[in-house]
């Protein structure tokens, strides 16, 4: 049997520790406020299904929560490896961390090695506690710096240690900060400011407010109306399921990403930006391929309508993404009307990205380029058919435009369907003289029926090209 009343004393306790508010963990649950409420008062349990992600929001395990365990994890000297390899933790904080680890979630325990060298750790606990480390007794400092101790001085105040960590992850620096210098207010232009109290955080120019919520800075952009597309992911395990792959691919060299993709990684590591500003990131498939290849310091911002898509897709970096040079930024925007400065912007990429920009794919590169560097990239890929004069294709354009009759969706795409000589002539009315264009597959042969045969797969029978533009001026 649960103890109601126990389960309610940890749960206000981890939440404190954690620096959240009832609404803000309700939240980061999908749960509503009086829920929380009601567990913090022995009044009810929360679901089976939430004591996992609960216990890594709070950095507890379930079987401590529930009653019965001393908040144990086991993190492998596997995970401790990749984790301190990763961020290149120094010799004299792998004690800390490795005292800590067994309190710590995966997930935490990877924060924690990420910030661990960033003095965003206050590691003092007071002389009180200390003194029961053989070594400290004899120290007259007020207070000493754990990182000093070794691991086993350290293990007794595991728990403590870790709800530390748990508490300077959750209220830590966010890399919004980085490039808010580049950014302006969507709505009338003027510099923003970075605001962070124990309830909000969010970026304000003085007159409009932008919230970050869970991590994401929220432009109260909605999905295309009748194409809200990330409502059919009912939740974060969803996404895993739809569209992560069970291992962990861990690319070594150029030679481990696909042909296509390779057109990518050239690019980025010609040019190394140091910020690269993702177009319409969705499920982040593209760029969580390549932010593996970036050995460089860089901020990645992902991008997208969907603050849902993005709040999923920052879960899984943060659990998944080990690359010490990597800072991500997820900014829930449109694309057409992005927030940030004329000419501020090394590099822009977008995988399969614009072609779901629908009814104004032609205006989301016309304003990518205005955000862009002079001598910044865009790279994207595009569908595109050889000629449009060909008896293939003209097969196909039937089709699509009998398809309109039956289905609307087919009217914006038919405006975003071009030949090679047309994009050619696209990529100069866009303002680029310098770009390359490399048709990576042909298009499909036309069936033999009246009717479209891909119903929601549009773009399937066309050819692809990867395109990089440069901006001259
Ligand atoms: C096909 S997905 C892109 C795939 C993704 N880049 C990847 O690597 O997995 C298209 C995304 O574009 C987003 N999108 C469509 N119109 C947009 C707009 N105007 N501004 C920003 N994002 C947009 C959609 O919400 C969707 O998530």
């Amino acid at each position: 049997m649960i103890d109601k009343t126990n389960f309610a004393k940890k749960l206000v306790e981890l939440r404190n520790k954690c620096g959240l508010s009832q609404s803000k963990l309700a939240d980061m649950l999908y749960v509503s406020g009086q829920a929380v409420s009601k567990w913090e008062t022995a009044n009810s349990l929360p679901d089976i299904e939430l004591l996992l992600p609960l216990s890594q929001i709070l950095g507890a395990s379930v079987d401590y929560l529930l009653g019965s365990g001393g908040g144990n994890f086991e993190n492998s000297g596997g995970v401790m490896k990749e984790a301190i390899a990763a961020y290149d933790v120094s010799d004299g904080h792998i004690g800390l961390l490795s005292a800590m680890s067994g309190s710590l979630s995966r997930e935490y325990l990877y924060k924690a090695a990420k910030y661990i060298e960033k003095d965003t750790f206050e590691y003092r606990l007071s002389l009180e506690l200390t003194s029961c480390i053989d070594d400290a007794k004899n120290c007259h400092r007020r207070e000493v710096d754990l990182r000093e101790f070794d691991k086993d001085a350290l293990s007794p105040f595991a728990k403590q240690l870790a709800n530390l960590t748990i508490q300077a992850v959750n209220s830590g620096y966010n890399p919004v900060l980085d490039i808010l210098a580049l950014m302006k207010c969507p709505e009338c232009g003027k510099d923003f400011e970075y605001f962070k109290d124990t309830e909000s955080e969010y970026i304000s120019c003085g007159e409009h407010r932008f919230d970050v919520n869970e991590g994401v800075v929220d432009f109260k952009t909605l999905e295309i109306h009748g194409y809200t597309w990330s409502s059919w992911l009912r939740c974060y395990d969803d996404y895993k399921q739809k569209f992560c792959p069970k291992t962990v691919w861990d690319p070594k060299s150029i030679d481990d990403f696909g042909d296509f993709d390779k057109n990518y990684i050239r690019e980025l590591q010609k040019s190394k930006p140091p910020v690269i500003l993702d177009i319409g990131s969705g499920v982040a498939s593209g760029i969580k391929k390549f932010a593996k290849a970036i050995d460089w310091d860089c901020t990645v911002i992902l991008t997208d309508l969907s603050h849902r898509i993005l709040k999923y897709s920052k879960r899984h970096i943060d659990e998944n993404m080990l690359n010490a040079h990597v800072k991500f930024v997820y900014l829930a925007c449109d694309v057409k009307n992005l927030p940030f400065k004329d000419g501020s912007v090394p590099c822009i990429l977008s995988y399969g990205g614009y072609c779901s920009v629908s009814y104004g794919f032609k205006e989301s590169i016309i304003e990518s380029r205005r955000v862009l560097k002079t001598n910044g990239k865009i790279m994207t890929d595009m569908g595109i058919i050889s000629d449009r004069e060909d008896k293939n294709a003209q097969k196909w354009l039937k089709l699509i435009t009998d398809g309109m009759e039956y289905d609307s969706d087919f009217y914006w795409y038919h405006e975003q369907i071009y030949d090679v000589k047309e994009w050619h002539e696209l990529i100069k009315e866009f303002g680029f003289t310098d770009f390359a264009f490399i048709k990576t597959r042909d298009e499909e042969k036309a069936p033999d029926t009246d009717k479209f045969p891909y119903d929601y797969e549009i773009a399937r029978w066309m050819g692809l090209a990867f395109i990089s533009m440069t901006k001259s001026d």
